[in-house]
């Protein structure tokens, strides 16, 4: 059978797989199944309530469990392992060629164990200090300030689209030394590439992301080659000046903060400002003090966070949570329901920025792996946040959200707002 329709077919029986064992309750199944991915907190709730680790029958167990989590996350006799490697029963998430050829992520240190994974994030971890970033931030505020003057032209705009994708993907091209020209490529890559987390549905998706990988990697290499003979300040310079560094290494880097970075700050800023929308009281504290953004980035971090579960693996035996794991037993850790444990949050399904204690979220995953940007990324969302609701402090909902049609990264895809400013006092406001 050729190849293609091999993959037609494995799909095709994979997603009746996924939602019989769904229907019969599985846990694991629902994950991946509409009602869970518009509103995936009961769901969580009904695996916490059935204990610590919950088997599947797709061949992985759960944790809701925040004390677990952070446990294997910090273990060392813990590790990630590329989805293709894993024995799941489960073939609709990933089908056998797309495991291999689309994920790009896999070839990156996210997805590989010491030494490798601490020799290659070493590279550029010095770009990512607070020390490094405090230069980023005028930048930043610049990008911000840009486009809410090209939304404020609009009255009415969609916050995803118009706004919060905007800023990310400058401040990572911006790094990487990315030319302002190749944006919207960015924008594009970023985007079709993040979707291959959740593997691809069928055969034309498949091809769609072969294809932009293919684009992407072709354009890195040009950036590369470009940056050997003409070195500038940036990122990808600083890489190439590494001649040990092999070269799939440097793209394989270079792609994971493309899609690391780019589709989950954009949904941190997009569900931190509906957050605020919905919550009045938040929105008048924001607007009288702008410095308590910060804490609502953080607490919209552990409410509803961008990275929804992280898996790993034992690398050898262990016990956890009162059970005996062999090695290679995928464990599916809930981050965004660790983030609301009972255990160590206080009524936790309420969004309330002034708790004390919303630093305790796994939203940033936790040990060896923990993001890399998660300071660039708050410091985005934080500033992009603040200037949204100083610049229009009568924004308003004007449409439904809808949401990413994704079960690992959440978010809103779509948030139509309007700035509540009138084109004539907008025209006052000039004068
Ligand atoms: C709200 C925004 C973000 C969220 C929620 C987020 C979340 C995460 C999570 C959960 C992980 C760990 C995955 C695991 O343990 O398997 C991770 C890793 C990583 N993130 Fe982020 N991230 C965000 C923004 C960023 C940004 C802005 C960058 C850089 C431009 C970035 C770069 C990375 C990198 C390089 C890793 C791999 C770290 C490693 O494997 O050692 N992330 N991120």
């Amino acid at each position: 059978m050729p190849s293609s329709w091999k993959n037609t077919v494995l799909l095709a029986v994979g997603r009746v797989v996924v939602a019989l064992r769904a229907a019969t309750g599985d846990p694991g199944a629902r994950l991946f199944r509409k009602p869970a991915i518009e509103d995936p907190y009961p769901l969580y709730e009904s695996v916490r309530a059935k204990g610590k680790l919950v088997p599947s029958k797709l061949g992985l167990l759960l944790t809701a469990e925040h004390s677990i989590a952070a446990e294997v996350l910090r273990d060392p006799r813990w590790g990630v392992m590329a989805p293709s490697e894993m024995a799941l029963v489960d073939e609709t998430a990933y089908a056998p060629d797309s495991r291999v050829l689309v994920n790009p992520l896999q070839r990156s240190f996210l997805m590989r164990n010491p030494p490798d994974h601490t020799r290659l994030r070493r590279y550029v971890g010095g770009w990512f200090t607070p020390r490094a970033l405090r230069q980023q931030m005028p930048a930043i505020e610049a990008v911000v300030g840009r486009h809410l003057d090209l939304v404020a032209e609009k009255g009415a705009f969609d916050l995803v689209d118009d706004f919060a994708k905007k800023v990310p993907v400058q401040v990572i091209a911006d790094l990487l030394g990315v030319p302002a020209s190749d944006h919207d490529s960015f924008i594009r890559w970023g985007s079709a590439l993040v979707n291959s987390i959740d593997g691809v549905r069928d055969t034309k998706e498949l091809k769609l992301l072969q294809d932009t990988l293919a684009e992407f990697d072709a354009f890195l290499m040009d950036l590369v080659e470009h940056r050997r003979r003409h070195p500038g300040d940036d990122l990808v310079s600083d890489l190439v000046a590494h001649d040990e560094l092999a070269l799939e290494d440097l793209v394989a880097t270079t792609e994971l903060l493309l899609v690391a970075g780019f589709e989950t700050t954009v949904n941190l800023i997009g569900t931190a400002a509906n957050a605020v929308l919905g919550h009045p009281d938040v929105r008048r504290r924001l607007i009288a003090e702008p410095e308590y953004a910060e804490r609502v980035v953080e607490e919209t971090l552990r409410w509803d966070p961008p990275v929804q579960y992280v898996v790993r693996v034992p690398l050898e035996p262990v016990e956890v949570g009162g059970q005996r794991l062999e090695t290679g037993t995928p464990v599916l850790m809930l981050l965004a329901a660790a983030n609301r444990d009972p255990a160590v949050f206080a009524d936790p399904h309420r969004f309330d920025p002034d708790r004390a204690d919303a630093r305790e979220h796994l939203a940033f995953s936790s040990g060896i792996h923990y993001c890399l940007g998660a300071n660039l990324a708050r410091m985005e969302a934080t500033a992009a946040v603040r200037a949204l609701f100083l610049r229009f402090p009568e924004l308003r909902a004007a449409g439904p959200v809808s949401r990413r049609p994704s079960p690992t990264i959440r978010g809103a895809r779509h948030l139509p707002v309007n700035t509540g400013v009138t084109k004539r006092s907008l025209a006052v406001d000039k004068r």
